[in-house]
């Protein structure tokens, strides 16, 4: 990953992020490795390790990606299950539960998943970074992968 990503379908190489307790330490490092990358980073919270609920931190993520002030999103809870859940209750959010590096890859080409979510207690640093990586920087396919996401939204 270049120092300055290509803007591409970002919407200014801005990325919003946010997790639960479970998945702050996690976030707090990813946050550090995007904007080494010179992605500006929004943080949704939480501010430190106070048990807070995934329901509230990803439903800020999920809505500002489904109102499209955030082209992607990043969510960590403890196993990434609740966020999951969470985010894919809002329309036109594509949660994409990943800890590894072909589900990662394939979220983007297939779904076009517009957020990334990883599990604090699941994975690892260097495979979480790894995971950011390949998710940010892998295109959408489109085609008929952009017929059958355009059928998700009910
Ligand atoms: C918090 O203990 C935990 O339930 C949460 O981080 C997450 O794993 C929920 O799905």
């Amino acid at each position: 990953m270049d120092k300055e990503p290509a803007a591409n379908n970002f919407i200014g190489n801005s990325i919003i992020i946010g997790s639960d307790h479970g998945g702050f330490e996690l976030k707090e490092k990813i946050k550090a490795f995007l904007l080494s990358k010179g992605f500006t980073v929004e943080d949704a919270g939480p501010s430190g390790t106070e048990s807070v609920s995934y329901v509230d931190y990803g439903k800020k993520v999920a809505g500002a990606v489904s109102r499209g002030q955030f082209s992607r999103g990043i969510l960590l809870c403890g196993t990434g299950l609740g966020m999951s859940m969470v985010a894919n209750r809002f329309p036109k959010v594509r949660a994409a539960l990943c800890s590894d590096l072909f589900s990662a890859r394939m979220s983007r080409l297939h779904n076009d998943a517009n957020i990334l979510v990883m599990g604090g207690r699941i994975i690892g640093d260097i495979l979480a970074f790894e995971l950011v990586k390949t998710w940010l920087e892998t295109e959408f396919e489109g085609g008929r992968h952009q017929d059958r996401i355009q059928c998700i939204d009910l």
